[in-house]
């Protein structure tokens, strides 16, 4: 299924294809060559004081921890991620290395995430983030030091037909992607 964006000027066939499906295909299994590739590209995102606070759980399908994370996230996505290949939880590290608040490991985060999520485009898998988990549970499920905040738990995998999903899911995954207009969102400066 092509969800390929309208945009309102040429961008990157990557960026125009990329979307968050729910339908994955529960058979294929991430290869190690992917997960590096997917976890290198979030590696050479830019961060503040390239300080790189972004933190990463692999869990793929079929193990213990994969399991265990199911009942740490919203019914919703409970019910649609698990025929992903592999969850990838999302923390950063909460203080600077002089104990202050950092005010961009969320920013620095989404920027590497944001890389993550194109790279497995480029290599056929599809990226698709959740924020509705029980922070706190899945913390304890994945033993994350104290120093950590867990921010999403994303899903990678091969997309499988819609048709395999029902309800809200399945309306969600055929609907259009849409987007405010660039009016909206550039305040000055408008091209
Ligand atoms: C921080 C964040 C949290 C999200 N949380 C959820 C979620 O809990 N469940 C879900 O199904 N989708 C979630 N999404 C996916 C968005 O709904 C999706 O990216 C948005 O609708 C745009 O669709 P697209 O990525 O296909 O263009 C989340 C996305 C982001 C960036």
């Amino acid at each position: 299924m092509s969800k390929t964006a309208i945009t309102a000027a040429p961008i990157m066939p990557v960026l125009a294809n990329r979307w968050s499906p729910r339908s994955y295909d529960a058979t294929y299994e991430i290869n190690q060559h992917e997960l590096l590739s997917v976890l290198e590209a979030a590696r050479w995102a830019p961060s503040a004081n390239n300080l790189q606070p972004w933190r990463f759980s692999v869990a793929k399908r079929g193990t213990e921890l994969f399991n265990k994370m199911v009942p740490g996230l919203n019914g919703f996505n409970a019910a649609w991620s698990p025929t992903a290949s592999a969850y990838i939880a999302v923390s950063v590290v909460k203080n600077n290395p002089d104990g202050s608040p950092s005010a961009t490991a969320h920013y620095d985060a989404g920027l590497a995430v944001s890389q993550l999520t194109i790279q497995a485009h480029e290599l056929g898998l599809h990226v698709h983030t959740m924020g509705g988990i029980n922070h706190v549970a899945l913390a304890e499920t994945l033993d994350l030091p104290e120093e950590l905040q867990l921010l999403v738990v994303l899903t990678i995998g091969k997309v499988a037909p819609a048709e395999q999903l029902e309800g809200p899911a399945y309306e969600r995954e055929i609907a259009p992607r849409t987007r405010l207009d660039l009016d909206e969102i550039v305040l000055v400066g408008k091209p």
